[in-house]
């Protein structure tokens, strides 16, 4: 099984690294969020200060790296160069699935980057699915022996459904992901893997105790097109496009969670400041994304990672301004337009 894992993981950077992976005739829709842009923003561009908090742990701006990968041998430099990244720039990152190292603990090396860089946010990862094979106790374990702040349990029916040895039983799930909150040692958050969290699905999170919603709408990467490009399955295309688009996601996130004291992230194909910036006006509190941090890192290193979220830090400041907003409340504030075809996803 481990060994399984393992090839499916270097698998899944390769493919994503090296094929188009993207939705083709779907996009997030943020294309159809207009800004109250402002002429005169009456603030000056230097004092844009969008430092945040998120689960006690400071961000320099609201940037979470999406998970990306663990428990292959080609997992650990990866990990460890992303987890620089953020620490000198000040974000959050989270790992890819545990399972691999919940089946073999000596994997853990490849996840552990709390041990080298303590001051950033690091989520751990597990697959819903997985709340049926392991206990609590050994989730507590894992998640503690790499000494992470949170976990995102992430839900992925597409992706699952493509593959042939794919855990397709979602029966039950939302009541394991409540128990899971109630007693795990540290806050479980839940993420959706590039297709969505819909509103009758965070009505029912909203529920639960668990701390974020990180929505992964469609229009980024699409996992249920890597997944079939690893099976050679023609299903695969018939799904490629399956989900709901990043901004319907939030849109329809943020109204489930009214009255509850939940965060949202948004994310699933974010790949400026300008759609982060969106992404917070329509009420997210972080943002992330994972397919253009991963190349960044393949293609230089630490350095290519900073470079990336320092200029997307840029973006996001620029955008800030051109509203009038010095930071992240002002932000949840401003007014926005809806234009077009995302018009019809809120009727
Ligand atoms: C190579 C790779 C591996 C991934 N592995 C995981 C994983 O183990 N667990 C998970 O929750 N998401 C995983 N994801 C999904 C991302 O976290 C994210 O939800 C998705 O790629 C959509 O974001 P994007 O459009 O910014 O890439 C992976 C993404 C990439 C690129």
């Amino acid at each position: 099984m481990v060994l399984q894992t393992e090839k499916r993981k270097k698998e899944h950077i390769d493919l994503c690294v090296n094929k188009d992976v993207s939705f083709d005739k779907k996009t997030t829709l943020l294309e159809c969020i207009e800004l109250n842009y402002s002429s005169l923003p009456e603030i000056d561009l230097s004092a844009v200060d969008l430092s945040t908090i998120f689960l006690g742990k400071n961000f320099s701006f609201p940037f979470i790296v999406s998970a990306i990968t663990g428990g292959a041998q080609v997992s650990k430099k990866i990990n460890l160069q992303i987890a620089e990244a953020c620490s000198v720039v000040g974000v959050g990152m989270g790992l890819g699935s545990m399972r691999a190292m919940i089946e073999k603990p000596s994997l853990k090396e490849t996840y552990n980057v709390k041990k080298d860089f303590a001051n950033i946010f690091v989520s751990g990862n597990l697959g819903v699915a997985q709340l049926e094979n392991y206990s609590i106790k050994e989730i507590d374990l894992a998640v503690q022996s790499i000494e992470v702040d949170a976990l995102a349990i992430h839900v992925n029916s597409a992706q699952e459904a493509m593959q042939p040895e794919g855990d397709t039983n979602f029966s039950n799930l939302i009541t394991k992901i409540s128990d899971a909150s109630d007693s795990l040692s540290i806050p479980i958050y839940v993420k959706e893997v590039g297709h969505g969290i819909s509103f009758d699905i965070a009505s029912k999170l909203a529920k639960t105790n668990i701390t974020a919603i990180d929505v992964q709408g469609a229009g980024g990467t699409s996992w249920t097109r890597v997944d079939s490009l690893r099976h050679k399955k023609s299903f695969g295309n018939v799904f490629r496009n399956i989900g709901l688009p990043t901004a319907v996601s939030i849109i329809k996130t943020k109204k489930a969670l009214i009255g509850h004291n939940k965060k949202i992230i948004a994310s699933g194909g974010i790949r400026n400041g300008l759609d982060a910036v969106k992404s917070i006006v329509l009420g997210a509190d972080l943002v992330g994304n994972a397919l253009p941090v991963l190349q960044c890192q393949q293609k230089n290193g630490v350095r290519g990672v900073v470079d990336y979220l320092e200029n997307f830090k840029k973006e996001m400041e620029i955008a800030s301004f051109l509203v009038g907003c010095k930071n992240i409340s002002k932000l949840q504030e401003q007014e926005y337009f809806v234009i077009g075809q995302l018009n019809d996803w809120l009727k």
